[in-house]
């Protein structure tokens, strides 16, 4: 009897899926679980999707997508990160972000090669490292203080013949701790001392509160690497500019990853759908003003649901400095799921559990602010009353 092949089965169930199934069948669930804003696609990039059915964007177009919006997205880094890219080579347009982590590990990693991820990360990186026959070896990032850090001896230790790649997100979910220079200068290091492979995933990366000014980009991994680094970029529109449905990203790499990641591409989804490539160019070249507004919203949100988190008893948790989320850790807390469960089932608020992360991630749970106050305010209402009483 023919059976499922061993990389798919060893890919576990996403355990945030897994409450999220649960609580789409239950009415009035305050939903924090899933990593969007409830934000709708701003107008003027529906209308650029409109258009560009209407003057046949309907054909298939390059693998690696639109040299315009290549081109749009070179400068698009020129001028927010001072970083010149070719737009030929070094930029592949995905269908997603979730599509550039996977044609980039499907590009560097070999049947049973070791991946080292930093987590509580995620968990779609390992996944697909499992899916390509390798190994994720979890590496937790310790909470020293109030920041995470990097365990570098960790990671060190972790090291063997086998090792290929190291991935870290950064801004990060479910943390919101963001890379500072100094930690990106240590990774790059690493990587370039074992030669490895060095994957940042950045689909955060606008979403960033400690630039000085909102809107100011966390600084990317490609500001210290050069193009001759082993280094790939997965970025995505979903999160900066409230496309999570439309599916369209972009895969940063070196010359000869992104060449073969743009002829793989034909292979797994041939191109990015054209309109909506078209609607991505828009959001480049219009989507500030909006950006700007929607991080005023979030930074108030991630504000009030850190005091309110910090009021109650047992509760840790550190300032996050990007992305939409906080991870605050619960004093005695073993089983993140059965908690996050039984908070559904008593409260109906619906959160995800941190061991849905990884290494490091159970004894927390994650929040995802990016909803209305209409919602935020019952939920920590909600959540306080229930851990005041007895969740154990
Ligand atoms: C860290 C991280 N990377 C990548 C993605 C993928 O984004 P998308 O596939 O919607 O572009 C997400 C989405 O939640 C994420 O949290």
């Amino acid at each position: 009897m023919p059976t499922l092949a061993s990389s798919a089965q060893q890919v576990p169930q996403s355990r945030i899926r897994e409450l999220a199934e649960v609580a789409m069948k239950m009415d009035g669930v305050l939903k924090l679980y899933f990593g969007e804003s409830n934000m709708p696609t701003p107008d003027f990039i529906k209308r650029a999707a409109s258009q560009a059915l209407e003057e046949g964007y309907t054909f298939y177009t390059e693998n690696a997508g639109l040299p315009g919006l290549r081109q749009d997205l070179a400068d698009y880094y020129q001028r927010l990160q001072g970083v010149r890219l070719d737009p030929l080579s070094e930029i592949v347009v995905t269908a997603s972000g979730v599509q550039a982590l996977n044609v980039g590990i499907r590009c560097v990693l070999n049947p049973g090669d070791e991946a080292l991820v930093l987590t509580p990360a995620w968990p779609n990186a390992s996944a697909i490292i499992r899916l390509s026959n390798a190994v994720p070896v979890e590496i937790p990032l310790p909470l020293r203080g109030d920041r995470y850090a990097i365990d570098c001896d960790a990671l060190q230790a972790a090291v063997t013949a086998r090792t290929r790649l190291l991935v870290y997100t950064s801004p990060s979910n479910p943390l919101g701790w963001v890379a500072t220079e100094a930690e990106q200068e240590r990774l790059l290091a690493f990587a370039r001392r074992h030669d490895l492979w060095l994957l940042a995933d950045e689909v955060y990366d606008r979403l960033y509160y400690a630039g000085g000014e909102l809107g100011v980009p966390a600084p990317s991994i490609l500001r210290k690497a050069t193009r001759q680094d082993a280094v790939l970029v997965a970025q995505s529109f979903s999160k900066t500019f409230c496309m999570t449905g439309w599916r369209i990203g972009w895969l940063v790499a070196r010359r000869d990853v992104g060449e073969k990641a743009a002829q793989l591409n034909e292979f797994i989804i041939s191109h990015a759908t054209s309109f909506i490539q078209r609607a991505a160019q828009a959001a480049l070249a219009h989507g500030e003003d909006e950006l700007r507004r929607m991080l005023v919203r979030l930074r108030e949100n991630r504000d009030f649901c850190l005091a309110g988190l910090r009021r109650m008893p047992g509760v840790t948790v550190p300032s996050p400095d990007g992305a939409f989320y906080l991870f605050p850790r619960i004093d005695g807390l073993t089983d993140s799921f059965a908690f996050c469960w039984k908070l559904l089932q008593e409260t109906k608020v619906g959160i995800a559990p941190g061991v849905a992360f990884g290494a490091g991630g159970e004894g927390s749970v994650r929040i995802c602010y990016a909803a209305e106050r209409a919602i935020l305010e019952p939920a920590m209402e909600r959540l306080a009353g229930f851990l005041s009483t007895s969740w154990r």
